[in-house]
């Protein structure tokens, strides 16, 4: 009899008890928005322009509820989107969340990361978020996602980062540890989990990690059976996230969440540490500072499949004969005061206002930045300001 327990049949038997994420259905579509889910905004970001096209084909990798998916159809209006996931139980609630706020643009498949070769065609955008580090082998994971990457097509990743779960391994491990021959029923793992932490005095640092970072979202219990019973989890550390990436044979193109990353957030004080820290590169910067800052819970990062164009706005022609338009991703706009791509405040000057305004009236009159300029009184510094804040898309010449 061959005993070896199946990783993936017990990773689809947490999701089938615990979908995830829980997040209630809406009868309308989620308010808000996240950037990396809204194609022009991630191509813009990752290539400092706008798209050429915008009936892209989506996938959502391990999609769960749905939570993704649904944004994704509706930050997308001219997008196909497909997801998949391993657990029959998680696809029936994305299937309904989807119906419910009228997300009609998506197809739902019960199939493996590891399938994907079966799916059709290719896809612009490829979703990924919190699944390969629950392979059983991710860099099998992420070879058969590569391939249904079109060329000039983007890669949004989420996976755990060791050094900021701490904790949470310690946890998971106790748990197990104590469950025994129980290991592997999830409803039994909450349980013993939760008594565990009310039982665990105030002052342990298990739970004071607990309390200041995770308890509010693991109140509910898929997300605290995802955080501490699950069966599978990889983390990574910067040198095992690169081996990983490698792996996948497409570039890398940055983080997802670039501020982490800035040494000067660290040692901004002090020039001569900058001035050492320029020998290495850019991994070595990375290690420095998840070193420095072990406080890195995830990475989230884009790849992309090459060719893949690189804006250069540097000269002021190129700039002045470029197209362009308000970024979509802002909250509380028509406002000088207003949340920016990355939900931060923004606080415009008249004319920065008056030329976004020109921007959006520009959807239909395709008027360059020299056009605009003619109009409002704003500088090419300041054009480049908003470029460089993301809060303008150019379209080239
Ligand atoms: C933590 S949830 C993330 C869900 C969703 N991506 C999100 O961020 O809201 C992980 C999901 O990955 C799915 N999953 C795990 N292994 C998989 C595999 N080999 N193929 C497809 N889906 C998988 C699980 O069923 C689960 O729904």
């Amino acid at each position: 009899m061959n005993t070896t327990p199946d990783p993936s049949a017990a990773v689809q038997r947490l999701y089938d008890t615990y979908p995830f994420p829980p997040e209630p259905l809406l009868d309308a579509p989620p308010p808000g928005y996240n950037w990396r889910w809204n194609w022009l905004a991630a191509y813009n970001f990752c290539t400092g322009q706008k798209p050429q096209r915008q009936d892209v084909r989506i996938l959502d990798a391990g999609c769960g509820t749905g939570v993704g998916t649904e944004y994704l159809v509706h930050l997308n209006p001219e997008a196909q989107v497909v997801g998949i996931d391993l657990s029959a139980g998680a696809l029936s609630v994305a299937k309904e969340r989807c119906q419910r706020s009228g997300a009609n643009r998506v197809e739902f498949h019960h199939l493996s990361l590891y399938n994907a070769d079966q799916l059709d065609g290719e896809f612009d955008l490829i979703n990924c978020v919190g699944v390969l580090h629950h392979l059983p082998d991710p860099i099998k994971g992420i070879q058969s996602l590569a391939p249904k990457l079109a060329p000039g097509g983007l890669m949004h990743i989420f996976v755990y980062a060791e050094l900021g779960r701490w904790e949470i391994q310690l946890m998971q491990k106790a748990i197990a540890l104590l469950q025994g021959d129980k290991r592997g029923d999830y409803r039994d793992g909450v349980q013993l989990g939760r008594s565990l932490f009310a039982s665990l005095p105030e002052t342990n640092r298990i739970v004071k990690r607990e309390k200041e970072r995770w308890s509010m979202e693991n109140q509910r219990d898929a997300n605290f059976a995802d955080m501490y019973v699950h069966p599978q989890e990889i983390d990574y550390n910067i040198d095992t996230l690169f081996e990983l990436i490698d792996a996948s044979g497409l570039e890398f193109l940055g983080f997802s969440n670039p501020s982490y990353w800035q040494l000067e957030r660290l040692f901004g004080k002090d020039p001569t540490l900058i001035e050492r820290a320029k020998e290495l590169s850019d991994r070595e910067r990375y290690r420095l500072i998840e070193l420095l800052d072990p406080e890195v819970s995830h990475y989230e990062f884009f790849l992309a499949r090459p060719p893949l164009p690189k804006a250069d706005w540097s000269t002021d022609e190129a700039l002045l004969a470029a197209i362009p338009e308000r970024n979509p991703c802002m909250d509380g706009w028509p406002s000088k005061c207003l949340f920016n791509y990355d939900y931060q405040i923004v606080n415009l000057s008249e004319a920065e206002f008056e030329f976004l305004q020109a921007c959006d009236a520009n959807v239909a009159q395709q008027q360059t930045v020299r056009e605009i300029l003619a109009q409002v009184k704003l500088g090419l510094e300041e054009v480049r300001s908003l470029l460089q804040r993301q809060l303008v898309v150019l379209t080239p010449a």
